[in-house]
């Protein structure tokens, strides 16, 4: 158990979060987040959906420091979908200039903080910018063993599964793989999160219940955890609020407990 206070600064205001009642062998080592309901949070505010993507963006600087300090090792966040191209132009570019401006502005604190930054998703199709920024972000964070940041951007689960197929057949046609290798471990090594464990939690605000293309090979069997607070409005509290409730689940993988 914890038994301190965790005191941290956010913006203009100063948290005192309470670790006592999180017990650190039921901290889920892996965290797969769908930070959704940016553009709702705004509108309810009669301000433009931007306005929801920066203040979406403020929210994952916290809830990674919190996930830190209790000892989760992966924050695997889903930033912008392969289906989001879909979206209006000036959203898209938004997006776009944001995420160039946020793998800019912290990345000395990340570096700082110890925070490995990594992505999962296809490079192709991203703004030069973009990527030299995130091949920038990797470079200066990839010695770091503090708590793993897996940036999901123009990421798909479909798309990811593919581009493994695509992958394999390639070395089985070069001779360097063999059909009969390939089994759900090795599948693993085809896919963006290779050499990371899968998520044990799944976090999604925001309200809607469904999966919107995240992670599918990996979360098979991922604890789910909903609420319908917009992922601006989200919390350190009730990020605490889903490992505590992580904690209380049982886990049987499709066998029993014996008990
Ligand atoms: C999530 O928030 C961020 C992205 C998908 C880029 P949304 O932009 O989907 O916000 P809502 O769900 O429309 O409120
Ligand atoms: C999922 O949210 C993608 C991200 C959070 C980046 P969406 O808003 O794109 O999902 P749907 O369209 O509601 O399923
Ligand atoms: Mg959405």
């Amino acid at each position: 158990m914890f038994n301190t206070l965790f005191k941290f600064k956010t913006g203009n205001t100063n948290l005192n979060l309470d670790l006592s009642t999180i017990d650190l062998e039921k901290v889920p080592q892996h965290i797969a987040i769908i930070m959704d309901g940016n553009g709702r949070w705004a509108r309810a505010q009669g301000k433009p959906r931007t306005f929801g993507h920066q203040a979406g963006a403020e929210t994952l600087k916290n809830i990674v420091k919190t996930a830190d300090k209790i000892g989760v090792k992966i924050i695997s966040a889903y930033a912008f979908s392969t289906e989001n191209w879909k979206r209006p132009v000036t959203e898209v570019n938004f997006i776009m200039e944001l995420l160039s401006r946020y793998l800019t502005s912290e990345i000395e604190e990340f570096h700082k903080n110890n925070v490995q930054v990594r992505f999962m998703g296809s490079r192709e199709g991203l703004p030069e910018v973009v990527r030299q920024k995130m091949e920038h972000a990797e470079k200066v964070t990839a010695e770091n063993t503090g708590i793993i940041l897996n940036l999901a951007i123009n990421y798909g689960g479909q798309a990811e599964i593919l581009h493994a197929v695509k992958n394999i057949v390639s070395d089985v046609e070069s001779g360097s793989l063999k059909v009969e290798d390939i089994d759900a471990q090795h599948f693993e090594d085809y896919l963006y999160t290779k050499g990371l464990p899968a998520p044990d939690l799944l976090i999604r605000p925001g309200g809607d219940l469904r999966i919107s293309n995240f992670m599918l090979w990996q979360i098979a069997y991922a604890e789910i955890w909903t609420t319908d607070v917009y992922w601006p409005a989200f919390t350190p509290e009730m990020f605490l609020e889903a490992v505590k409730a992580y904690g209380g689940r049982e886990r049987r993988y499709g066998g029993l407990i014996t008990k």
